[in-house]
């Protein structure tokens, strides 16, 4: 099994990236903002209580979304590979990460953050809002503390895979099919 981050600031494609790849290498895209965008159209009591918080742009605590992926983890034993798109995003989630892997004698492969310009990142959630429904792209104020909080508390963890040779930036500006060739080869040289 592998394993394989997809890490960048909101907007950065790492959705429509992951898709695909998880596509073309046969791997589960586990997507904690998808998880928890699910719970809240569901209408469930988790969905309830992290609603107000990702209105704003901000995290939900570490445990709610440390459980959801334990779970997926736990039920795709035989999976050929994972491909994390928005978790690990804290310290603690890393960590937790890591030693959820280490348990199934696991671990992750590569970071692959794409690197995407501010100006582009708010032009292309202010473009979804049109057509997404979700509420933290409606407001240029939420995306803007989306891409801080990124910044503040998601981004420091680089230096976690950094120093375990794991990171690599991919430039993330241009076209999406010119941006998925650039990932495959980079997920393909290192399985
Ligand atoms: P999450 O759902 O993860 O959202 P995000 O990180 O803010 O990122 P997005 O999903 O908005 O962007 P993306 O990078 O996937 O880009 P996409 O491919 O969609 O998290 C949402 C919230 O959930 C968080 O704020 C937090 O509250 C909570 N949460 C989630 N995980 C959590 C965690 N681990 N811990 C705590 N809280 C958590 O592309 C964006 C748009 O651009 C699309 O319209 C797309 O079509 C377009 N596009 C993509 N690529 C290109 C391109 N190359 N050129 C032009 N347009 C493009
Ligand atoms: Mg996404």
């Amino acid at each position: 099994m592998v394993n394989f981050l997809i890490f960048g600031p909101p907007g950065s494609g790492k959705g429509t990236q992951s898709v695909q790849l998880s596509e073309k290498f046969n791997f589960i895209h586990l997507s904690t903002g998808d998880m928890l965008r699910e719970e809240i159209a569901a209408g469930s009591e988790l969905g309830k209580k992290v609603e107000s918080i990702m209105q704003k742009g901000e995290l939900v605590p570490d445990s709610v979304v440390i459980e959801m992926i334990a779970n997926r983890i736990d039920n795709n034993p035989d999976c050929a590979g994972f491909l994390f798109d928005g978790f690990p995003r804290t310290a603690e989630q890393a960590v937790t990460l890591d030693n959820m892997l280490e348990d199934k004698s696991t671990s992750v492969n590569k970071m692959i953050v794409l690197e995407v310009e501010h100006n582009e990142l708010v032009q292309r959630l202010l473009s979804r809002a049109e057509v997404s429904g979700r509420a933290d792209d409606r407001d240029v104020n939420v995306i803007e503390n989306r891409i801080s909080v990124y910044k503040e508390k998601t981004e420091p963890i680089v230096n976690y895979y950094r120093e375990k040779d794991k990171y690599v930036p991919v430039d993330g500006m241009g076209q999406i099919s010119d941006i998925f060739d650039r990932l495959s080869i980079v997920i393909a040289d290192s399985l």
